[in-house]
């Protein structure tokens, strides 16, 4: 099996190479990415002369880029995307050119793709997988704990990154539905792990604290979030592309449910740090509540189900990633990132 992976050199990305790789030994993998500010082959370092890697520089909104790749593959994996909520409030634009009209591309491609060695039309055989994700459905009350995500919840996005993300979820659902491409989508929670880029909750907080900064923690503090480790969504994706019902959706969940306020104090236990490392800052505008997802239908269709994720030692074993790792994110949080954390945060 060859698969065609996007945004390979992000953060699910480079874990999901990895895994692959150990996991299925025979697999080929091309890794297509433009390497944004979140792309970084830093992450991939030592596949290089691996004869099953390929990687290729290339925008996926480029369609003279993708439609060779996708004729030599015989799956393709779509996980590029701009994937930062707060990002995508301070400028929507880019996340409607990758997350929409980059799907529509890869989509479009896939559809008019021949299939290497004269086998047809390339969806005819092949399978295209969409990693969507658990903000299309939009936000939970906390009043209601018992509610949960499923697949069959209506869509309801607030951010524009949410929505850019369901106008990806929804095309690959019509091209399914319309053209009767083998489509399976992916919807899962929050990730955290190695090589997550130190703009999103976890590795932010981590490395401030061992900067001697404190960590910026939006409004009350209790919106909700269902934290699964990157492995397991990892697994999730591989089990939807090889055992997957086309047309179908997935949810993936550690069943792992915090609010941020625990989060942050269990992350500030777990490195010796007070209380006094908070700065209570303003909220994100349009904050969603609270995510929970309920993956039954993973769990009896896929029978994959979340071994990585428990806390407090997952937790643990990521802290101490970014303790270990201290020139991956030293160089990360540099250049770009300042551009942003400046606007973001007005400096502070
Ligand atoms: P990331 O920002 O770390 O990585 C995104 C990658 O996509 C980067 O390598 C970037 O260079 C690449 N990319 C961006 N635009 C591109 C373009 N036009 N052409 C080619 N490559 C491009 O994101 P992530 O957190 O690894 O998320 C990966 C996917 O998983 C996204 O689709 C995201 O929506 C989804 N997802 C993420 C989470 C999470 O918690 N991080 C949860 C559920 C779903
Ligand atoms: O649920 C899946 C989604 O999870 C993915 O689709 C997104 O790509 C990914 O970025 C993530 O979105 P969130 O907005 O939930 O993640 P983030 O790490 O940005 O924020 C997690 C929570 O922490 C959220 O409630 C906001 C809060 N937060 C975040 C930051 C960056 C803070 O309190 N302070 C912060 O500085």
């Amino acid at each position: 099996m060859h698969i065609l992976l996007t945004g390979g050199a992000g953060f699910i990305g480079s874990n999901f190479v990895h895994l692959l790789l150990k996991l299925r030994p025979t697999y080929r993998i091309t890794n297509l990415d433009v390497l944004t500010y979140s792309g970084n082959l830093e992450n991939l370092r030592g596949l290089e002369k691996d004869p099953r890697y390929t990687f290729v520089k290339g925008d996926i909104t480029d369609e003279k880029t993708v439609m060779p790749l996708i004729e030599s593959c015989d799956a393709i994996v779509h996980m590029a995307a701009e994937s930062h909520v707060d990002r995508s409030i301070l400028d929507s634009r880019p996340f409607v050119m990758t997350n929409v009209i980059g799907t529509q591309t890869l989509l479009d491609a896939a559809r008019r793709a021949q299939s290497k060695n004269g086998g047809g039309a390339w969806m005819k055989n092949n399978r295209f997988v969409y990693v969507s994700t658990d903000e299309v459905y939009g936000s939970l009350p906390l009043e209601n704990p018992e509610l949960k995500f499923k697949e069959t919840t209506p869509l309801e996005t607030n951010s524009p990154y949410s929505a850019s993300k369901a106008g990806g979820d929804l095309l690959a659902r019509a091209y399914h539905h319309t053209f009767h491409m083998d489509v399976v989508t992916t919807r899962c929670s929050n990730n955290f792990g190695p090589f997550q880029f130190p703009e999103k909750v976890i590795p932010l907080f981590v490395t401030n604290l061992i900067e001697g900064k404190q960590v910026p923690l939006y409004g009350d503090g209790k919106n909700v979030r269902d934290w699964i480790h990157v492995d397991d969504h990892c697994e999730g994706v591989l089990t939807a592309l090889e055992k997957g019902k086309a047309g179908e959706v997935y949810n993936f969940g550690g069943n792992n449910e915090r609010s941020n306020l625990e989060l942050t104090h269990e992350i500030l236990r777990l490195m010796g740090k007070g209380h006094d490392s908070i700065k209570p800052v303003a909220d994100r505008p349009g904050h969603d509540r609270r995510y929970a997802i309920d993956c039954t239908k993973a769990l009896r269709e896929l029978n994959w189900k979340p071994t990585r994720s428990a806390w407090p030692q997952a937790l643990a074993d990521t802290i101490n990633w970014y303790k270990n790792n201290e020139a991956w994110w030293r160089s990360v949080k540099s250049g770009a990132y300042r551009d942003y954390y400046t606007k973001q945060y007005g400096g502070r």
